[in-house]
């Protein structure tokens, strides 16, 4: 028969460790947050053994006195929650009064603190849980806390600690991230003699994104800030061309917290909309603020995740923002391209190309300021006598179209063009119900699997919508009678086959998202094909209706549509510039 029992307190504590204390990164976390909620404005993390040896985290905030001193280490202890409704208007990093005594319990701890107004300053010592001394001790003001020999009680825990690399690394990651948001404290880690991280209080958070992403994305930035009732949202979006594989580096803030939150990552995502490729995530950091009552950040043992009382808010909150940040971007294809090819164009695009340097190779130059040699005068000249028409060199491999600008050559891709073309006309159209349906004068008979005729049938009065008319002729097979008129000429059988499995998926193609997907399977199905060869004035007329689009750098799938050499590149490729 099995018997119950009490666990003894110091078992309970450290299992109750385990949950808070994974790692030195772990430990790391903890104190930074205590030193921050102590009001501290320069605080100093030293290591030794990627803090496996040693983690030592010195402040200058509020400090404790004896008893206080004492009271840290008791589970429970905390000096930032009354009661449990104060749960729901905390402003403070900590309040369970958990970390001290977690981490007092799986290694050999020492905190020394001492008061602003106070003379001496007192030291705690505990093994392993056990308090050793407590004694009197001078001090600088403020509090230090080292973390000796992590887990030396617990073999099987230390086992799984990583390489002192490896360690090191989730340090530096842990505190570049919790930085961030803290520029009026300086913090530095040290290892050793070497300094791993300084950074100085700062005005400009640039400085600690660039030490989070490197320089070049942290220098591609978009800005954006806005108040929206309660809700503050700050963000710093990095160019779609730096997308990445992987979502880890997108920072979100809450309240100050570094937080993982799956909705806020959508929301980012969706943000972006097209200018990324599916299963690609953009880089940026987010900060969220809002009062305290309207998230509940207990809801994690690291206190890692969130929860929002009105997610949905939030969420729209954010892409909202984002999209109208980075849908104000201006993105100059080439200059005199279109109509728009007068003066007054090329000012207004030169005043703003070095905000925003869309489809550039990473380094690459990308203003229009004095390095630039000035060819610019000279061309201008002639695209003007030339009444602006677009200054198409020809098309490379019947798939890329390619032009001379104002500064330098320009590579279309001929599909991904007309996909964006085709699909933001759609787009227009299916927004004032104006999708033009073309008939066939002999209807065509289309076969589908049961499965895929029952789809249809269910969708048909949506399908109509969008200039689609099937008629169902019996069994699965369908008679259509009309295609969008933009698509007339598109290879349409595949088209119904493409768009079956998104109508099968979406159960509710009202929704904008929904009729994205099939306005987008619409679009690259009704866009001239790659090995298509082009006439001069095909080719003209597609990239002067791109310039004309909301988006013309990215294709509804999120492929890049042009890229651009600038004549400085070219000109450095062949060593003509240095
Ligand atoms: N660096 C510090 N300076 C001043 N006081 C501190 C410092 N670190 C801890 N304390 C005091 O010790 C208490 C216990 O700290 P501990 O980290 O264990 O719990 P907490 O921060 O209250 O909650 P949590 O477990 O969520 O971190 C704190 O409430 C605070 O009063
Ligand atoms: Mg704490």
């Amino acid at each position: 028969m099995n018997t119950i029992r009490v666990l003894p307190e110091k078992v309970a504590t450290q299992i109750a460790a385990g949950e808070v204390i994974e790692r030195p990164a772990s430990v790391v976390r903890e104190l930074l947050d205590n030193c921050i909620d102590a009001g501290s404005d320069r605080i100093l993390i030293e290591i030794a053994k990627g803090g496996k040896r040693l983690i030592k985290v010195r402040d200058n905030g509020v400090g404790m006195n004896r008893d206080d001193l004492l009271l840290c280490l008791e589970r429970h202890a905390t000096s930032k929650i009354k009661s449990a409704s104060d749960l729901f208007s905390i402003e403070t990093f900590g309040f369970r009064g958990e970390a001290l005594p977690s981490m007092a319990s799986v290694s050999r701890m020492e905190i020394t603190s001492r008061p602003e107004d106070q003379l001496a300053g007192y030291r705690v010592k505990i093994d392993g849980g056990k308090l050793k001394s407590v004694d009197e001790t001078g001090s600088p003001a403020g509090t230090i806390v080292e973390v000796r020999d992590l887990f030396f009680n617990i073999p099987v825990r230390k086992k799984f600690l990583r390489a002192e690399k490896t360690e090191t690394d989730h340090i530096v990651d842990i505190l570049s991230k919790i930085a961030l948001p803290f520029l009026h404290i300086d913090f530095r880690l040290d290892d050793g003699e070497r300094t791993l991280l300084n950074l100085p209080i700062s005005e400009n958070d640039l400085n600690r994104l660039a030490i989070l992403m490197g320089r070049n994305v942290a220098g591609s930035m978009e800005y954006l800030d806005q108040q929206l009732n309660e809700l503050k949202i700050k963000a710093y979006l990095a160019s779609p061309d730096l997308s990445r594989s992987r979502g880890d580096r997108i920072f979100v803030y809450v309240n100050y917290r570094s937080v993982r939150d799956r909705l806020i990552t959508r929301a980012v995502i969706e943000g972006y909309g097209q200018r990324l490729m599916k299963g690609r995530y953009p880089q940026a950091a987010i900060f969220i603020e809002m009062p305290p009552a309207l998230v509940d950040i207990n809801v994690h043992p690291t206190k890692q995740e969130i929860r929002f009382r009105d997610g949905r808010r939030v969420y729209q909150a954010i892409v909202s923002a984002i999209e109208g940040v980075l849908g104000e971007q201006f993105h100059p294809i080439l200059d005199g391209a279109s109509d728009k090819g007068s003066i007054e164009f090329r000012e207004t695009r030169e005043a703003q190309i070095p905000e925003w340097r869309v489809a550039e190779p990473e380094g690459a130059y990308s203003g229009s300021g004095d390095e630039s040699p000035n060819y610019s005068e000279t061309l201008f000249q002639k695209q003007y006598l030339v009444k602006q028409s677009p200054q198409i060199i020809g098309q490379l491999r019947d798939t890329y179209i390619v032009c001379q600008s104002d500064e330098g050559l320009l590579l279309v891709d001929q599909h991904a063009a007309h996909e964006r073309i085709v699909y933001e006309s759609l787009k227009k159209a299916y927004q004032s119900m104006k999708i033009e349906g073309q008939a066939f004068l002999i209807p065509h008979r289309l076969e589908f699997s049961l499965k895929e005729g029952r789809v249809i049938e269910e969708k048909m009065h949506q399908l109509n919508q969008l200039g689609v008319e099937l008629e169902h002729f019996g069994g699965s097979t369908f008679l259509l009678r009309s295609v969008p008129s933009i698509l007339v000429d598109a290879e349409w059988e595949g088209f119904l086959f493409d768009l079956v499995p998104v109508l099968e998926k979406e159960d509710d193609l009202s929704k904008d998202e929904a009729m994205d997907k099939l306005l987008t399977v619409m679009a690259c199905h009704g866009a001239i094909r790659a090995g298509k060869r082009l006439s001069q004035q095909e080719m003209i007329s597609l990239v002067s209706q791109l310039q004309e689009m909301d988006l013309p750098t990215n294709c509804p799938h999120g492929r890049p549509i042009f890229k651009r050499f600038s004549f400085y590149e070219i000109e450095k490729m062949f060593k003509r510039v240095i």
